[in-house]
C-alpha cells in the first residue's frame, strides 16, 4: 500500500491536508516557495519532510494546495497553479491532485488528473481534513483508480460525490457563495431592524437559532468569501445578480457597523485569532 504523498503549497490548506494525512500514518514531503511556519502549531509539523522542488524525484501522488488569488480587477488569477502544476510534473509520474479553489470555467489548460475542492474552516482544519463532511471527486476521466489517500479519505467522509471538475468546480463555489450569501441576509435584516430601534438579534436568533453564517455580526471576509464570491462575479457577470447584490448588501453593511456599531462580533475566526 502506498501512503506516500507530495503537497505543493504549506498555506493553510496545505499544512491541514499533510498534518491530517501525518495523523492517520501516511508519509508526507512537502514543497513551497518561501520557508514555512507551523500555523496549526501542531507538534507533528516536524515530521512533513520539507523538500526542494528541484532535488527531489518521486512517483508519489501530489497535491497541489496553493493559493488562486485575483487580480485587481477581481479577475481570478491562476499563476501559482500553473507553476505548482508544472513543478508537479517536473517531480515525477504519478496523479495530480489539485485542490486550490479554481473557477469551473477555467479546467482547459490545466494539466491535472483530479479535482478535489477543499471545503475546511481554519479553526478545526485538521480535523475536518481526516474526517470531511464533504469529499467531492471531479476526474478528468475516470475515477475507478483513486489514490491511496483519497480512498482513505472516502472511507471517513460524510458524503462523497463523484464527478467531473466542472461539477466539483459548481459544488466548491456553491458553498462559499452560500455562506455569505446567508451572512449578507441576516445582516441586511438586522440592519432594517436596528435602525428602527428594534431588538434584531432577539428576532435573528429565533428565527436562525445562531447557526454559523446565521448570527448577526461583521461582514464576511477571510480568506475564501470575498476573494471567491468576486472571482464568480467577474466570471459570469450579468449572469450573477443575486451575487452583485450581495457584494453590495455587504459593503453596505461594512460601511454602516464600521460609523455606528463597530464592536459587533466576527462570524468566524482564524486558529490565530481564536
Ligand atoms: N484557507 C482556507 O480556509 C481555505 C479553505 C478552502 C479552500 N481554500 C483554497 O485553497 C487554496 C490554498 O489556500 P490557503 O489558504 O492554504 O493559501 P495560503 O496562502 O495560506 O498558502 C498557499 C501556499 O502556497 C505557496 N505557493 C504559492 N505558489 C507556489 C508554488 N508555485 N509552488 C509551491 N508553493 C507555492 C505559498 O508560498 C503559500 O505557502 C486557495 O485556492 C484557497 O482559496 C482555502
Amino acid at each position: 500500500m502506498n501512503k506516500e504523498v507530495i503537497i505543493i503549497g504549506l498555506g493553510w490548506v496545505g499544512q491541514a491536508n499533510a498534518l491530517a494525512l501525518i495523523k492517520d500514518e501516511f508519509i508526507v514531503h512537502g514543497i513551497d516557495i518561501r520557508t514555512v511556519n507551523n500555523i496549526y502549531k501542531d507538534p507533528d509539523f516536524n515530521k512533513i519532510k520539507i523538500s526542494d522542488a528541484g532535488s527531489f524525484t518521486s512517483d508519489a501522488p501530489k497535491i497541489i494546495c496553493v493559493n488562486a488569488l485575483n487580480d485587481e480587477h477581481g479577475k481570478q488569477d491562476l499563476s501559482a497553479v500553473f507553476s505548482a502544476l508544472k513543478t508537479a510534473r517536473q517531480i515525477g509520474g504519478g496523479p495530480v491532485i489539485l485542490r486550490s479553489t479554481v473557477l469551473p470555467t477555467k479546467f482547459k489548460n490545466l494539466d491535472f488528473d483530479l479535482f478535489v475542492p477543499e471545503f475546511l474552516h481554519e479553526l478545526h482544519a485538521i480535523e475536518e481534513a481526516r474526517k470531511p463532511s464533504l469529499l467531492v471527486i471531479g476526474s478528468k476521466k475516470s475515477a475507478d483508480n483513486l489514490p491511496q489517500f483519497l480512498l482513505h479519505w472516502k472511507k471517513s467522509a460524510k458524503r462523497v460525490f463523484l464527478g467531473t471538475p466542472e461539477e466539483a468546480a459548481f459544488i466548491k463555489y456553491l458553498s462559499n457563495i452560500w455562506n455569505a450569501l446567508r451572512i449578507s441576509h441576516v445582516n441586511e435584516m438586522g440592519n432594517i431592524m436596528r435602525r428602527r430601534g428594534m431588538n434584531h438579534e432577539k428576532v435573528l436568533d429565533f428565527f436562525f437559532e445562531r447557526k454559523p453564517y446565521l448570527k448577526y455580526g461583521r461582514e464576511f471576509s477571510g480568506h475564501c468569501l470575498p476573494k471567491d464570491a468576486l472571482a464568480f462575479l467577474t466570471e459570469f457577470n450579468e449572469e450573477a445578480k443575486l451575487i452583485s447584490a450581495m457584494h453590495e448588501s455587504n459593503e453596505d453593511h461594512k460601511r454602516y457597523v464600521k460609523e455606528h456599531h463597530p464592536d459587533v462580533e466576527a462570524q468566524y475566526f482564524r486558529i490565530n485569532e481564536a
